[in-house]
């Protein structure tokens, strides 16, 4: 894809502007490989970067006057000042560009006046983070064009804050580490308290094995009521056990986390709470599994990852129970729904030769539910974090 891609987006933008753009980025989507609803707690993720990736081609201004257009947008340019940014002041999809440039203004940072033109292939409300790959694109075009000289992990805070405070979504740090930080060929092990990460070898060709992606076509969001209950239900859980974040909660399982739960008052807290112990756990025994080659044992984790989604965060729906479940009975070695939740994908980790198979399965227990969107497939390939392209 990649410089092809660039090439298009800087001929779209000559055209659309009248001049040329002084560079081309690109920001990756992702999808996780473990570790769900665990960043906002503290915890620990894996996520793995796509080669689908949002570009945006970029000239600056002198006249403090922003101008963004996007391939997906519907065609119409929308234009704003810096001066003018507030939290919602941008709506629809020029609100991530625009929150990028207001959580730059507001960390004290020169923003000139800029011409963005946008295009992404990262499927949007598939849970694959396409918003995260559209601000950290200009994030990253942003610091390199103007020198910020802001840090990778320091990038990807200010995503974070742009979507949690300028778009309302209060959504973790993942998504936009992930597209700013993973690197070819590995997954990110990241701890969301310190942002302290690793990459981790993943090397699926050489263990005979693929990723595939399902997309449900059961579109989500983070700015609705579902993903912020359960981050405050984490939140309040946190405070009755007396300790600053769910992470710091180590009994993984057996009577000690058992004995632990208990002290919580509601059913809801402790089904959170176990979702979230649990995980991190799983995220610690995936990335041992990947350091010692043992690729195939991932299968296992994945699928107890979605258990734990399904029965105790109740963060599943009945698109993404049956991929798992089909691609599991057709022969898959794991199987877990990623990202946000509540439909978007599910990765599923299995030998090449049974993808038709499992595909095929798939497709068909959907088509024999009437309401259900025909799901979509293609492989992941571990791909580069985000970077400049010409
Ligand atoms: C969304 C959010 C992330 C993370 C995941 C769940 O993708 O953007 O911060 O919370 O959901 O793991």
């Amino acid at each position: 894809m990649n410089q092809p891609h660039a090439a298009v987006v800087a001929e779209e933008f000559a055209a659309l502007y009248g001049r040329e753009p002084e560079g081309v980025w690109q920001a990756p989507g992702r999808i996780n490989l473990i570790g769900e609803h665990t960043d906002y707690n503290d915890g620990f993720v894996l996520p793995v970067a796509l080669p689908h990736a949002a570009r945006v081609a970029v000239a600056r201004r002198d006249d403090g006057v922003v101008r963004v257009h996007s391939s997906q947008g519907g065609g119409s340019v929308v234009e704003f000042t810096v001066e003018s940014l507030a939290p919602g002041s941008v709506a629809g999809w020029a609100a991530y560009p625009a929150g990028a440039l207001w959580v730059l203004r507001e960390g004290g940072h020169a923003v000139p006046g800029i011409d963005l033109h946008l295009d992404s292939d990262v499927p949007f409300g598939a849970g694959l983070s396409s918003s995260a790959a559209l601000q950290c694109a200009v994030l990253l075009a942003c610091d390199e064009l103007l020198g910020l000289g802001i840090d990778r992990p320091s990038l990807a805070r200010l995503a974070q804050r742009a979507e949690n405070d300028y778009v309302g979504a209060p959504v973790g740090v993942m998504d936009q580490t992930a597209s700013l930080c993973c690197a070819e060929g590995a997954a990110l092990f990241l701890d969301t308290r310190d942002m302290s990460q690793r990459q981790v070898p993943l090397d699926l060709a050489a263990a005979g094995l693929v990723l595939l992606v399902v997309d449900t076509r059961v579109e989500h969001g983070h700015a609705d009521g579902a993903y912020r209950q359960r981050r405050e239900g984490c939140e309040r859980s946190a405070d009755l056990l007396g300790v600053k974040a769910l992470r710091d909660v180590e009994a993984a399982s057996g009577p000690d986390l058992d004995a632990l739960l208990d002290r919580l008052p509601e059913e809801e807290l402790r089904r959170l709470t176990r979702h979230v112990v649990t995980e991190n756990a799983r995220v610690l025994e995936a990335v041992r599994l990947l350091d010692e080659g043992g690729l195939r044992a991932l299968g296992p984790v994945l699928t107890a990852g979605h258990a734990s989604q399904r029965d105790d965060f109740a963060i599943s729906c009945a698109q993404s129970d049956t991929a798992v479940d089909t691609a599991l009975v057709a022969g898959a070695l794991g199987a877990r729904q990623t990202g946000g939740g509540f439909g978007g994908c599910v990765i599923v980790l299995t030998e090449p030769a049974l993808v038709p198979g499992i595909t095929a399965a798939i497709a068909a227990a959907y088509a024999a539910q009437e309401s259900w969107n025909a799901p979509a497939f293609f492989t992941a390939t571990p791909a580069p974090g985000a970077r400049r392209m010409r």
